[in-house]
């Protein structure tokens, strides 16, 4: 549920109100503006939909990029154990509600609408790296799988007050820094190519009329089980930096070139570092291991004869996805993060 007004916000900050419902006048969105979310990623990201890839995807794949308007509406957001690559609500569920309970939600009946095109396991682009699958939506596909089928219908042929209250939110790069960790190049500069194509993809979306961005940080890949005692992890911390540090530039560069853009980095790599940090603080007890049966039916009553503790007091849910709990406090950041006008923009 979204609270009709925020008093504790600044005057020059509060929208009008046209038919009860919050119309965005220019300048920044602030949460309480938000009513769609459309995003792009990774297997962090996607949610399954009942005509999406399994495991992998809301909508169609490599090979079945199109769909009808109708097969759009008639597509339900699914959630059970499978319906993540985490066992249960990843940050998208959690941040707009949707798709958040137990069995199948149509997007449009959300009050803040999620629209996924992540695909699980996607890299930015076949350019820089061979895809895991030879269905698998790369990034830049997923942006075009978009543009070419999804928009006209989802934003009512480009309703402007749909453009408005929507933020459009990617986070990729995970597989990216572990697929080309190991590649002989001068990552910095490679990181600067691959972040600069994140955005030129977010360049055809802002033709469209689309303004309002939020790119992710990468998470602490290289505190993984099995590799947060590594003295070699891939991707390292430092190849992480050097990747945040170039999608900062890039997303500075692409505000910079796009005058109405107002785009937000939000710094999931700082906020999941201090979960692990403080594991304490916010009920995990193992944070180095993952229990190996996650996948299995029983496991949220059963945990004990696995020699497992419930899964919400881990921190990774496998070696590579973090768990649920993970998840909703990570939306919960993103939520207070997205009260203020934090970006590079106009
Ligand atoms: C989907 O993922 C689940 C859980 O990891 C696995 O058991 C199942 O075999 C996967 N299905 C396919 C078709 O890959
Ligand atoms: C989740 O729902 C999907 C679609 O209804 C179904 O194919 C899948 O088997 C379900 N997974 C589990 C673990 O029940
Ligand atoms: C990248 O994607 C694959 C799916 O192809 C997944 O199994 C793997 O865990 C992902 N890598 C990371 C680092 O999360
Ligand atoms: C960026 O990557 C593309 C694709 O690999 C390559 O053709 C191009 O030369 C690269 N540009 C720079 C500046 O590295
Ligand atoms: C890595 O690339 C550099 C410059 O292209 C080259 O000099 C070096 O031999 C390469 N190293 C390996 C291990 O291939
Ligand atoms: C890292 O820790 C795991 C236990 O979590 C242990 O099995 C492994 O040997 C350790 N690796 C190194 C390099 O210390
Ligand atoms: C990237 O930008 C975020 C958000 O402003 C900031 O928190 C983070 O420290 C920056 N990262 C690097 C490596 O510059």
């Amino acid at each position: 549920m979204r609270s009709p007004l925020l008093f504790s916000v600044s005057l020059s900050l509060l929208p009008y109100l046209v038919d009860g419902s919050p119309t965005h006048r220019g300048g920044p969105l602030t949460w309480r503006d938000i009513r769609h979310l459309v995003t792009f990623g990774d297997s962090y990201t996607y949610v399954q939909g009942t005509r999406g890839h399994v495991n992998s995807t809301f909508i169609g794949d490599l090979q079945n990029l199109a769909f009808t308007p109708e097969q759009l509406l008639t597509d339900y957001i699914v959630q059970n154990q499978t319906g993540t690559a985490e066992g249960g609500p990843n940050w998208v569920e959690y941040l707009t509600g949707c798709g958040l309970k137990p069995g199948h939600t149509l997007p449009r009946t959300c009050d803040l609408q999620l629209w996924d095109f992540a695909f699980g396991g996607s890299d930015v682009s076949e350019e820089f790296e061979p895809l895991h699958h030879p269905y698998t939506v790369s990034y830049v596909n997923q942006v075009k799988q978009y543009i070419d089928y999804g928009h006209d219908k989802i934003s009512y042929h480009g309703n402007r007050e749909f453009l408005d209250s929507t933020l459009v939110a990617v986070w990729i790069g995970i597989n990216d820094s572990g697929d080309s960790g190991k590649y002989n190049v001068s990552f910095p500069a490679w990181y600067a190519n691959l972040t600069s194509t994140i955005f030129d993809s977010l360049s055809d979306m802002y033709a469209l009329g689309y303004t309002q961005y939020m790119v992710l940080t990468l998470p602490p890949m290289n505190r993984r089980p099995g590799l947060w005692n590594s003295s070699d992890p891939v991707p390292s911390a430092l190849q992480i930096e050097e990747w945040d540090t170039a999608l900062n530039n890039s997303a500075k560069n692409f505000a910079a070139q796009h005058e109405k853009a107002e785009v937000r980095v939000y710094d999931a790599g700082a906020f999941l570092s201090g979960l692990l940090d403080e594991p304490d603080k916010y009920g995990f007890k193992i944070t180095t291991d993952f229990c190996q049966a996650y996948d299995q039916p029983d496991i949220d009553t059963n945990y004990a004869s696995y020699g497992c503790l419930p899964l919400w007091e881990y921190f990774w849910y496998n070696s590579g996805h973090m768990t649920t709990h993970v998840h909703k406090l990570l939306a919960a950041d993103i939520k207070s993060f997205l009260q203020k006008p934090t970006l590079y923009g106009s």
